[in-house]
């Protein structure tokens, strides 16, 4: 058969239409593919809502973001509908042959189990924090790096004229891509991330340092950053399970003790969700693009349990297995090349 059900699930990304837009072009005009999308995630899938996707639907989608299909953080194991019996019950009464699911770690050790109880299904990886190991860049990490530089440089004209230091929090819970990349991008005084401790008196010193020039101080920091003296109070996963509205967050914590302790008046801006909203970068919509395409050759070959990713310039196949296996943190070197120059 030739009729193939796509989903997108998780938190979502700039590009997620285009890679949409990419399967189906491709899909329909090569193999004859047909597709469905399923509504609002694994929902969809387990509940068989879904919509139409052909050529008339995806027509001039790459650029728009947010996802047609909907999304939502549902697990296909969730009961009372779910688990793998069930989905085959739904794909065989919708006359679907697979599945393409578009998402995030979430997404895929959730697919690489329905993939190991029977499921035809395949993974486009998805994340604006760009901390998938089976990728050398998500598609939407661009477009967030873009949308917090220009963020950066208000920031500093405004910082400027008031001689004050901007604290910008992005996003990034276990990596700090975003801050790393914006950060350098935008020319900022200090970036901290979640997996490289720095003390506030360290934090201090630079933002010091860069006074004394006659600078007005800029740092970037990660949601996910910790200070070495801080507890569990701030993490930003809720005791529901629900990720926490990001009120309060480590920008506003920082601030404070920076003005307290170097007498620099200093203030906090939370970029959040606009990293993800929105038109998708060229280089976003050119990557979702060839993943979707490349998605159609998966399928038509029957790969299942496995991903289309980005190596170098390529696009290529790996397993759910290995696409796992690792995190993708910044590394030390990476961090501490720029490091150097904080101040
Ligand atoms: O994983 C993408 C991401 O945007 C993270 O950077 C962020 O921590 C989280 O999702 C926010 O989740 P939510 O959409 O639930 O607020």
């Amino acid at each position: 058969g030739k009729r193939f059900g796509i989903l997108t699930s998780g938190g979502d990304c700039p590009g997620l239409n285009a890679v949409i837009r990419g399967a189906v072009l491709k899909g329909e005009t090569v193999y004859g593919q047909e597709f469905v999308g399923f509504r609002d995630g694994w929902w969809g899938l387990v509940h068989g809502e879904v919509m139409d996707l052909d050529r008339s639907v995806v027509r001039g989608l790459s650029h728009q973001g947010g996802t047609i299909l909907g999304t939502s953080r549902f697990g296909p194991y969730q009961e009372p509908d779910g688990g793998a019996e069930n989905i085959a019950k739904v794909l065989d009464r919708l006359d679907l042959d697979g599945v393409v699911a578009i998402g995030g770690e979430g997404t895929a050790s959730a697919s690489k189990r329905l993939y190991e109880d029977g499921i035809n299904i395949v993974g486009v990886p998805k994340t604006i924090d760009n901390d998938l190991d089976a990728t050398d860049y998500t598609f939407g990490f661009n477009t967030a790096v873009e949308i917090a530089t220009e963020a950066i440089d208000r920031l500093r004209t405004t910082g400027n004229s008031h001689k004050r230091c901007m604290v910008l929090e992005v996003m990034g819970r276990h990596a700090g891509w975003i801050a790393l990349y914006s950060g350098i991008a935008g020319g900022a005084h200090a970036i901290l991330i979640p997996e490289q401790p720095e003390s506030i008196d360290q934090i201090c010193a630079w933002v010091t340092s860069v006074k004394k020039r006659g600078r007005s101080p800029m740092v970037v920091v990660a949601e996910g950053f910790k200070l070495p003296e801080m507890s569990d109070a701030h993490s930003t996963k809720g005791l529901d399970g629900f990720n926490r509205p990001r009120l309060g967050g480590i920008a506003e914590v920082l601030a404070p003790l920076i003005q307290e302790r170097t007498g620099i008046e200093t203030r906090a801006t939370v970029l959040g969700h606009i990293q993800r909203g929105g038109v998708p970068t060229g280089f976003d919509r050119v990557l979702a693009t060839r993943l979707g395409m490349a998605t159609t050759d998966l399928i038509a070959d029957r790969g299942w349990g496995q991903m289309v990713a980005l190596r170098g310039t390529d696009i290529v196949r790996v397993g759910f297995d290995e696409a796992l296996a690792n995190h993708k943190t910044v590394p030390q070197d990476q961090y501490q090349e720029i490091r150097v120059i904080f101040g």
